[in-house]
């Protein structure tokens, strides 16, 4: 490793004990580093790569574009991957969602659809729509925009004083539920925060922001499709907008191409960053309703236009690859191909874990599966955070060839999907073995 490097999500300070991992090389699931040691990525490197490290496909498609074109400013100009990407992927979304907006990475997509949502009340005459609500635990990016809309403290108090304090809303924790009701059968008793919120700022509110069914930053919060129902209907009925971002789930990773068709709801803007590129490239869009659009349409003396421009807006190499990535989907039935793989993920983890005194839930949906390990399993009571039991195990399960990020005392599996089942055993093996080493 270099000391050159400043790097992100953590503290430098670690290092000396545990020196960065330069990786040389990825194929599949696996990365390898400098040393020659591999590691299962059982977080598809942040949640992006879906269908594996060099995966041939994908890389043709990057050398064939690059061959042609890699970048275009995208003001005044655009380019077939970028026309190709459009209309293939408005084709999956539900019809409301007309237009797509680029961008270039998560957060700044979010960043678009929260100055779209003012832009939109603005020129429709009402200026006095400047507020947005957002869950506790929620989790957006770490721009400013997104983290005046950012439910984890961890990530926002630190700079609470840059940011514009936005409407936090308590929201699901089916885990925790304080109305005693389960996941599967409950009817979102938590929604009526969101209805006090809604009714309470209805002058001022102008979108609500959530990702749906999984807060994944906050700790792999699971909740059901009913709160989703619930608040498309309230945000109707208000005149709020609603924003889905899908920038984590999307693509798959619930099971469905998007996690809105299990709830069978459409919002007014839907945020995708992360697997739309397969892990390749940065790439992010916000998808509009053309009633959204057509509130930034008119002539240019009218001054409405929607500015918001990064250098590498629609960039043509990510487009591509993006294009290429839908096209895996579709060739190999990929959504189809996974779902033995989601109950097989589901089972190696409870077989391991399910019994375990430390285990306080294990929950999934598609190809997210965590375990989040408690000092007391009867009172659901967390470990001391100051013993990082989460970055022990992270640490363990890296010696023995998996690389397992936790989130507290949370571990996780979000593998590409071009894992196979036995290895699938095998990372449960790790994660298992890591466990029961970091608790000594
Ligand atoms: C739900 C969600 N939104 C937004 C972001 C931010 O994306 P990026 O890291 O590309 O800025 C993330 C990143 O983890 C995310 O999980």
């Amino acid at each position: 490793m270099t000391e050159k490097i400043w790097h992100p999500c953590m503290q430098m300070h670690d290092t000396r004990q545990h020196p960065i991992i330069t990786i040389d090389r990825g194929q599949g699931i696996y990365l390898y580093d400098v040393q020659g040691n591999s590691y299962i990525d059982a977080i598809s490197s942040w949640w992006v790569n879906l269908f594996g490290h060099a995966n041939p496909r994908i890389v043709r498609a990057l050398t064939r574009q690059a061959q042609k074109l890699e970048q275009v400013i995208f003001s005044g100009f655009s380019h077939e991957p970028a026309e190709r990407l459009s209309e293939r992927l408005l084709a999956l979304l539900p019809d409301a969602l007309t237009k797509i907006f680029f961008a270039d990475n998560g957060s700044c997509a979010v960043e678009a659809a929260l100055k779209m949502c003012r832009g939109y009340f603005r020129n429709a005459g009402h200026p006095e729509k400047t507020k947005f609500a957002f869950l506790t635990h929620g989790y957006h990016g770490e721009t400013l925009g997104a983290l005046s809309v950012c439910g984890e403290a961890l990530y926002r108090d630190a700079f609470a004083p840059l940011i514009v304090p936005q409407i936090e809303v308590v929201g699901p924790d089916c885990f925790r539920c304080p109305f005693g009701e389960t996941r599967q059968a409950c009817d979102a008793p938590c929604f009526a925060a969101m209805e006090r919120a809604v009714a309470g700022n209805a002058r001022e509110l102008a979108a609500v922001i959530v990702e749906p069914l999984v807060q994944c930053a906050g700790n792999f919060r699971i909740y059901p499709p009913v709160y989703l129902r619930k608040l498309r209907e309230l945000t109707r009925e208000a005149g709020v907008l609603l924003i889905f971002d899908e920038i984590a789930v999307g693509f798959g990773r619930t099971g469905t191409m998007f996690a809105l068709e299990q709830a069978g709801v459409r919002p007014d803007l839907l945020c995708l960053s992360k697997g739309i590129t397969s892990g390749t490239l940065p790439l992010s869009l916000v998808a509009v309703t053309e009633e959204i659009y057509q509130a930034f349409y008119g002539e240019y003396a009218k001054q409405k236009a929607f500015l918001h421009s990064h250098s590498y807006t629609g960039n043509a190499l990510a487009c591509a690859v993006a294009v290429e990535t839908l096209n895996i989907f579709r060739d190999e039935d990929a959504l189809a191909a996974n779902r033995p793989k989601h109950a097989r993920l589901r089972r190696a983890v409870e077989e391991r874990f399910g019994d375990f005194k430390h285990t306080g839930e294990v929950r999934s949906l598609g190809f997210i599966c965590a375990v989040e390990l408690v000092a007391d399993r009867e009172t659901k009571e967390p470990f001391d955070w100051k013993r990082r039991l989460g970055y022990q195990i992270y640490r363990k399960a890296l010696t023995r060839g998996a690389l397992l990020r936790n989130l507290g005392e949370i571990i996780y599996f979000m593998p590409p999907y071009v894992i196979t089942e036995d290895e699938i055993e095998t990372l449960a093996d790790i994660a298992w073995a890591a466990t029961r080493d970091a608790l000594g």
